[in-house]
């Protein structure tokens, strides 16, 4: 019999209080399909999320197909768009804001206006039958995508259909996810308009320095991350946030003068001291942190000038104020360098994808130089400008990155 148990109630709410706090998108999907396959004891389930008049295939979670994989594989899927209406399972929840129970997709009762589309079942071999669609529908009664639970499993691991009696406890829980998912979509709307913003402000070369140096850093992290052994997962979880971080690492540039950040010449000290700012101006675009997300680029942007030996820029300062923090200063006042590991990953990660670039690039201010001589200046400065580990991650993936640049070039 269904869970009319108040503990099972109980547990959901403060499953989904967790879920309100996770604010990445990707993790999100995570939280809700591993969450809501839990409560229903079922073997898959996917979410779809609504982009204007169509769903996107977003997620999915299949534990039979993953058990076929060999350990350390992961379980591949194509994303795959539908249109909200009635011509699938997906559109027509969207599209009613009906809860949907469906005991066997193959055999649909006559009077439903689509079928189920077994195409994907018969590339991976599976067999879909039992299916609870509910609709990620916020407390406004906005739809923000689709939650789909597949095939109940009984005591003895056979397949069942969902009962009536779970569909308000899937609907409680899909009204909390769908007010995470809203809050983790605007964050990430927002990210990419700041983007935008940082590329419009240099478009002559700006926006392909930025899809570069992403480029760069989430090869070289990859790597790296391969030695120290880190486990794809996390690698995998890590690539998006360090992407979009990346791509922010200048955003700070946005409050700096043309005057001086369009200079066809060399800077001199004050100009070259207010171009400094960059980085704690950037970094103080996320000083309240959301989600990794935010707080990643706020790192990023704080300290892509940092370096390994401490004679980078800003060091030690607060980012409210570009002042030294408490017990931070030297004798004269001004921030202690950072140096080493006080350097954060992703900013070591930067630094040296920023470098790169600019090096291999032209600017207002300088040619583009041959990549020997590119080599020769970051293999001079591992240890003193860079952190010797990701020196040699870069140099371990160094075609990866001659790919980036080609496809990023111009
Ligand atoms: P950027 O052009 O993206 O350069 C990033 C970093 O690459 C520089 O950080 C520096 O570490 C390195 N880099 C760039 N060009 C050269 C070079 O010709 N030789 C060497 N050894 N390293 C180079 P840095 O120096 O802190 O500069 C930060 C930003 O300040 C630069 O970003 C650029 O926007 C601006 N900037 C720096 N120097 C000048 C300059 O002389 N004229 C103008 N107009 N802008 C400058
Ligand atoms: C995203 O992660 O969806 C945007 C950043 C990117 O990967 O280009
Ligand atoms: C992560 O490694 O995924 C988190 C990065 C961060 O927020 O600093
Ligand atoms: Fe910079
Ligand atoms: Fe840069």
């Amino acid at each position: 019999m269904i869970r009319e148990d108040p503990r099972r109630l109980k547990e959901l709410i403060e499953l989904s209080a967790h879920i309100a706090e996770v604010k990445d998108l990707d993790e999100v999907m995570e939280r809700i399909l591993g969450t809501a396959r839990d409560f229903t004891d079922c073997d898959a389930g996917s979410i779809y999320i609504k982009q204007g008049d169509h769903l996107l295939f977003s997620y999915a979670q299949n534990d039979t197909l993953s058990s076929r994989l060999k350990s350390g594989e992961k379980l591949i899927y194509t994303t795959f768009k539908v249109p909200v209406d009635n011509n699938s399972i997906a559109g027509y929840v969207a599209s009613s804001g009906k809860t949907l129970n469906l005991t066997d997709v193959y055999h649909l009762p006559p009077e439903l206006p689509f079928s189920f589309d077994k195409s994907y079942d018969e590339s991976a071999n599976y067999r879909t039958k039992s299916m609870l669609t509910v609709p990620l529908m916020t407390i406004n009664k906005r739809v923000v995508g689709v939650l789909q639970l597949i095939n109940r499993l009984d005591t003895g691991c056979q397949v069942t259909a969902f009962e009536t009696e779970l569909e308000p406890y899937v609907n409680f829980f899909a009204t909390n996810a769908a007010g995470a998912l809203a809050q983790a979509q605007l964050t990430r709307t927002i990210l990419l308009r700041m983007i935008k913003m940082a590329e419009l402000r240099d478009p002559k070369e700006t926006g392909n320095h930025v899809n570069r140096v992403a480029g760069y850093s989430v090869e070289i992290f990859e790597t790296w991350a391969k030695k120290k052994g880190m486990a794809q997962k996390d690698i995998d979880s890590s690539r998006d946030v360090l992407r979009m971080a990346a791509m922010l690492h200048d955003v700070g540039k946005v409050a700096i003068s043309d005057l001086i950040l369009k200079k066809p010449g060399r800077l001199d000290d004050e100009e070259f001291a207010m171009m400094k700012t960059h980085t704690v101006l950037g970094a103080r675009l996320f000083r309240d942190s959301q989600s990794g997300f935010e707080e990643a680029a706020s790192e990023v942007a704080l300290n892509h000038h940092e370096k390994w030996d401490g004679s980078g820029y800003p060091g030690h300062v607060d980012v409210l104020t570009g002042e030294a923090l408490p017990g931070k200063s030297g004798d004269d006042g001004s921030p202690l360098p950072k140096k080493g590991e006080e350097i954060s990953l992703y900013g070591r990660i930067v630094a040296l994808a920023d470098v790169y670039d600019a090096l291999s690039s032209s600017r207002s201010y300088k040619k583009a130089w041959s990549e020997e001589k590119v080599l020769g200046i970051i293999e001079e400065g591992r240890g003193a400008h860079f952190d010797p580990a990701i020196v040699d991650a870069f140099m371990e993936c160094l075609p990866t990155l001659r790919s980036i640049m080609k496809r990023y070039s111009g």
